[in-house]
C-alpha cells in the first residue's frame, strides 16, 4: 500500500516555533526521508472560516504567510504538494455524505471541539460549520487516502473521529476509504511548547509566541524575558526545571553540538540541568544560550523566507499548481465514495434495466 501523508494548518496567523517543533520540522524530515509516496500539505482556509466567518480578510491575508512559512522551513514543492483547502470543492461534498455517519452527541464529546467552544465563548451559539469541522477534517484526510497524519497532540480527537467515520463508511457501504494513523512528535517538549510566559499554549492573543518570521532582535528580547523558576532568585539558589520554559525550549531545540559551539563548559543538556538544579547557575546565562540555539535554528529559515518574499507570484503559482493536482486526487476519491454509496445513477446500466423491469 502507498504511504501517503496529509496534514495542514489554519491560516489565521503566522506560524510560530510551537508549530515548528510540533509539526513543521517533522514534515520536512518526513519529506526528505523519501519514505512516502505522496505528501500533501493543506492550507485549511475553509476550516479557518468556521470560526472567522466575519473576518474572511484575515484568512485571505494569512494564506501567503503560512505558505511562506512552509517554504522557508524547507517544504519543497517538488517533493510535497502544497494546496488550498477551499480550491477543492470535492472536500465539501465528501463532508456532506460523512455528516450522516456522525451523531450530534459524538461531536459534543470531541474534547478539542469542547475546549475550543469554551475558548471562543461559543457556548450560547455555536456556528454549525464550526461544530462540524471534525467531519470536514475527516474529508480532508480521506480524500487523499492518507495513511499518515503528522499533527500535534491536540489533533488526536480529530483523528479518532476520522477513523470512526472511515470504519462506519467501510462497514455500511463497502471498503472505499483508508484508515489513517496519527504521527505525534516524539519528544514531550515538542508536543506542546508553552508560551514564553509559561502559559500552556502559545497564542497570538496572549502575546507569548515566538514567530518563525521574528527578527533576531525580537527573538532575543522574547527569550530574555521568558518565564523561568520564580523561586530562583539568587544565582546560588537551586532552580526548578518543571514549568521552567527556558528548559522546555532547550528540550525542544537544543542539540548536543550546540554545547561545543556556544557553551563548551558543559557537555550536554543533562549537565546544564543538573547545575541549575544544584544552584549556582543564573537564568541569564541559560537564556543567552537558548537565544544562540534558537538563532542558529531560525536563521536559515529567515534567510529562505527573505528569498521567497521577493517572489510572491511564484508562491501563489505553487499553491495553484498544487491545488490543481490535489483536486484531481480528491475527485477520484469522491467518485469511489459515490460508487460505494451507489450514487452513480447515470453510469449504472443495471439500475436502468431494473427500473425498466419494474414498469413492465
Ligand atoms: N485542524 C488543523 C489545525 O487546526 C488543520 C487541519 C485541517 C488539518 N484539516 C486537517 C490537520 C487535516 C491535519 C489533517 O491546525
Amino acid at each position: 500500500m502507498s504511504k501517503i501523508i496529509l496534514t495542514g494548518d489554519r491560516p489565521t496567523g503566522r506560524l510560530h516555533v510551537g508549530h515548528y517543533v510540533g509539526s513543521l520540522r517533522r514534515r520536512v524530515e518526513l519529506q526528505n526521508s523519501g519514505e512516502y509516496d505522496k505528501i500533501y500539505i493543506m492550507i485549511a482556509d475553509a476550516q479557518a472560516l468556521t470560526d472567522n466567518a466575519d473576518n474572511p480578510e484575515k484568512v485571505r491575508q494569512n494564506i501567503v504567510e503560512v505558505a511562506l512559512d512552509y517554504l522557508s522551513c524547507g517544504l519543497d514543492p517538488e517533493k510535497s504538494t502544497l494546496f488550498i483547502q477551499s480550491m477543492i470543492p470535492e472536500l465539501t461534498e465528501l463532508t456532506f455524505y460523512y455528516m450522516n455517519l456522525v451523531t450530534v452527541s459524538r461531536l459534543q464529546r470531541n474534547p478539542t471541539v469542547k475546549s475550543e467552544i469554551q475558548m471562543r465563548n461559543f457556548e450560547a451559539s455555536i456556528p454549525v460549520g464550526f461544530f462540524t469541522y471534525p467531519i470536514s477534517q475527516a474529508a480532508d484526510i480521506t480524500a487523499f487516502k492518507a495513511t499518515t497524519v503528522p499533527v500535534g497532540e491536540d489533533q488526536m480527537p480529530m483523528l479518532e473521529q476520522c477513523k470512526e467515520i472511515v470504519h462506519k463508511f467501510n462497514t455500511v457501504y463497502g471498503e472505499a476509504l483508508v484508515e489513517p494513523e496519527i504521527l505525534l512528535p516524539d519528544n514531550k517538549a515538542c508536543m506542546r511548547l508553552p508560551g514564553t510566559d509559561g502559559k500552556a499554549k502559545m497564542s497570538k492573543s496572549l502575546n507569548n509566541c515566538i514567530y518563525l518570521a521574528d527578527t533576531p532582535e525580537e527573538v532575543k528580547k522574547k527569550v530574555m524575558s521568558m518565564y523561568t523558576d520564580p523561586d530562583h532568585i539568587r544565582i546560588e539558589d537551586p532552580g526548578k526545571l518543571e514549568g521552567n520554559c527556558v528548559f522546555t525550549y532547550l528540550d525542544a531545540f537544543c542539540k548536543t553540538e550546540h554545547f561545543a559551539e556556544f557553551l563548551p563548559e558543559y557537555n550536554n543538556l543533562s549537565e546544564l540541568k543538573e547545575h541549575y538544579q544544584r544552584g549556582g547557575l543564573g537564568d541569564v546565562k541559560v537564556k543567552k544560550f537558548l537565544n544562540q540555539v534558537l538563532q542558529a535554528e531560525l536563521e536559515p529559515i529567515r534567510q529562505r523566507r527573505k528569498e521567497w518574499e521577493k517572489n510572491i507570484p511564484a508562491v501563489y503559482e505553487i499553491l495553484k499548481k498544487g491545488s490543481e493536482e490535489a483536486q484531481k486526487v480528491a475527485a477520484q476519491t469522491l467518485q469511489d465514495v459515490k460508487n460505494a454509496m451507489k450514487i452513480n445513477y447515470f453510469d449504472d446500466n443495471n439500475l436502468i434495466k431494473e427500473q425498466v423491469e419494474k414498469y413492465k
